[in-house]
């Protein structure tokens, strides 16, 4: 795999940086992108320490910001002209409500934006690149939304839940995982969407309720390491080569809700998400 380039979004802590040592551990080149330089370079040399492989660097991306996010493609694109693997996986769960310096609503912003803008930022660099996979790290509890909001993705018209910002984010992931791979059908390019199911990693530990239910489902609990081992097989396996546009919940395919394959629904994201990002 030398030569190969990936990003793996998210990359200090938790899902990624698991899968950022499972990556480097499989002579890929390595792309940490973190928000905190600190814990972004600790990460990258544990990663080091612990496998030995040197090919990784870090690279610093505030996915909160979207002048962040395009400095970093941009940074990326002077040192790079590939890029084979793109995994998004960096998420947040807001314990309340948080605008953006863009002014939009924080899980809204960080969790589908951020997905949104990178990748339609560096996809024709992962188009020459092809074949090229691209994963989206998203969540079971998208399940949960029975309405889209579209109309209020700022909770300016209903009172804020962290559990409906962090659930309609993620449903954001799997209906734009959708919509792209639609979109990049014969290009050789394919985008996938998994939830690693319930995790021990630091997601929602600012919250109370998150911290009880942690604690009281730890033992059923899975490792970062057991999900970055299913997200290497979804970017990396054989088995997996031309799947796209598929829903997995671990390693089993499933059929998505019906809000989320609304075709109608998803190109409704789709230029609200570029009319956010200015990406028309
Ligand atoms: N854990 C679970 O049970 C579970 C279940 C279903 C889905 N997921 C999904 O798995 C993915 C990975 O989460 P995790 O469980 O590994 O949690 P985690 O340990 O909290 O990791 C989240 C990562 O995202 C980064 N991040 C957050 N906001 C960011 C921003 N504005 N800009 C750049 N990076 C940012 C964090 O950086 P900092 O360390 O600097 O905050 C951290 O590296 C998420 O997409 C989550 O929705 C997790």
């Amino acid at each position: 795999m030398k030569g190969k380039i990936c990003i793996v979004t998210g990359a200090n802590s938790g899902v990624g940086k698991e899968t950022a040592k499972q990556l480097a551990e499989l002579d890929y080149h390595v792309i940490m992108v973190v928000r905190n330089e600190e814990k972004g370079r600790l990460a990258l040399e544990e990663i080091k320490t612990e496998t030995g492989k040197t090919s990784l660097d870090l690279m610093i991306c505030d996915f909160a910001s979207q002048k962040s996010i395009h400095d970093f493609a941009k940074k990326f694109r002077e040192k790079h002209n590939r890029l084979d693997i793109l995994v998004n996986n960096h998420g947040v769960m807001p314990s309340k409500k948080i605008l953006t310096e863009d002014g939009i609503e924080s899980a809204f912003a960080i969790n589908h934006l951020g997905y949104f803008l990178l990748t339609n930022l560096l996809l024709d660099m992962i188009k020459v690149s092809s074949p090229a996979r691209i994963l989206n790290v998203c969540s079971g509890s998208y399940g949960a939304v029975r309405k889209i909001r579209l109309d209020d993705y700022n909770f300016d018209k209903r009172r804020f839940s962290w559990f409906k910002a962090y659930s309609e984010s993620k449903l954001y992931n799997v209906m734009f995982t959708l919509d792209l791979a639609a979109r990049l059908k014969n290009s050789n390019v394919t985008v996938n969407t998994f939830t690693p199911g319930f995790t021990l990693t630091n997601l929602g530990q600012s919250l109370r309720s998150m911290r009880l239910i942690t604690k009281l489902r730890s033992r059923k609990a899975a490792m970062p390491s057991d999900a970055a081992k299913i997200a290497i097989y979804f970017v990396t396996s054989q088995e997996m080569e031309g799947v796209s546009g598929k829903y997995f919940m671990k390693m089993d395919m499933k059929e998505t809700t019906e809000i989320a394959r609304d075709k109608k629904l998803q190109k409704e994201l789709w230029n609200l998400s570029e009319k956010l990002t200015k990406m028309n």
